[in-house]
């Protein structure tokens, strides 16, 4: 496990700055959290937890896994590896927020002229003990509720997918930092929402809570051909699996394979602009 600099780090009981010492972290009040194997610290405290084992399953994991390490959505992480490329400075720290098994964060690793300290955290112990094992990042398990960074220690937040909390995002951005927010657009995964569900609900843009401004939305939109397998991922590591009807996940079951859509959003924001 790598460590952000400057103290950044924070205890999720009382904000006081976490050091590292004999293998776990701690801060002046006595409070301590463990690095667990293969180099992740959790930082979620009991208190703050709502059940026994949040966000997603070790299954849900091993699906998004499996299905990202196919490249479906490699188009979304080169894109977003050009627009930080494109960010004024020799050295951001990024942070990932719910950044699940690690995938984009390993995609955005070594851009060229850029010194990265990356930071993802999930409340999922399961989705960061496999992040953990892909690239030298500060890895936690810790909520969107209760980031445990100080305040203006990030150049830039990612939120792919995720549940945002904006009140976080805003207090951890830097003045000029900037969120990158991904999310479904309208026509998302289409062709599979039709074959489950009744009656397909539209989706719109999201809006965004003030001082944050959307500077830019842009739209990404290809297609591709899943087999059977990963139909069956692409369903265990969203809420469909568990929002379609049973006769829907049948009708998906019988199906040997099948084009869809991908579409979604890109949107860039920034604070006070
Ligand atoms: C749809 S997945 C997206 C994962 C990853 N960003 C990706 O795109 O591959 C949503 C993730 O948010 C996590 N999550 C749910 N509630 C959270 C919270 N309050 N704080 C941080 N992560 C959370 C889940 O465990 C899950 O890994
Ligand atoms: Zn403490």
């Amino acid at each position: 496990m790598s460590f952000i600099p400057h103290d950044s780090l924070i205890c999720p009981i009382d904000d006081l700055p976490l050091q590292y010492r004999d293998g776990s972290l701690s801060c002046p009040s006595g409070h301590q959290y463990d690095i667990g194997k293969p180099g992740y610290a959790n930082l979620l405290s009991v208190q703050h937890k709502r059940s026994k084992a949040p966000g997603d399953s070790k299954d849900m994991v091993r699906a998004r896994n499996a299905f990202l390490a196919k490249g479906y959505y490699e188009p979304i992480a080169n894109r977003l590896a050009q627009l930080l490329e494109h960010i004024a400075g020799d050295e951001l720290t990024v942070v990932d927020a719910g950044c699940g098994e690690g995938y984009y964060l390993e995609a955005i690793d070594s851009l060229p002229g850029k010194q990265l300290h990356l930071v993802g955290f999930d409340i999922s112990k399961w989705a960061i003990q496999r992040a953990a094992r892909r690239c030298a990042a500060t890895w936690l398990v810790a909520s969107n509720k209760r980031v445990p960074l100080a305040d203006e220690s990030a150049d830039v937040v990612l939120d792919m997918f995720g549940f945002p909390d904006f009140d976080s995002f805003q207090r951890i951005l830097k003045t000029n930092g900037r969120l990158f927010c991904v999310t479904p657009a309208a026509q998302h995964l289409i062709e599979l929402r039709k074959i489950i569900y009744p009656h397909v609900k539209q989706t719109s843009g999201r809006d965004y809570p003030a001082p944050f401004t959307l500077v830019s939305r842009e739209t990404l939109t290809y297609g591709l051909t899943l087999v059977q397998q990963d139909l069956d991922n692409l369903l265990a590591m969203t809420p469909h699996l568990y929002r379609a009807p049973k006769e829907g996940l049948a009708r998906l079951k019988n199906l040997k394979q099948l084009e869809i859509t991908v579409d979604i959003n890109i949107d860039e924001l920034r604070l006070h602009f």
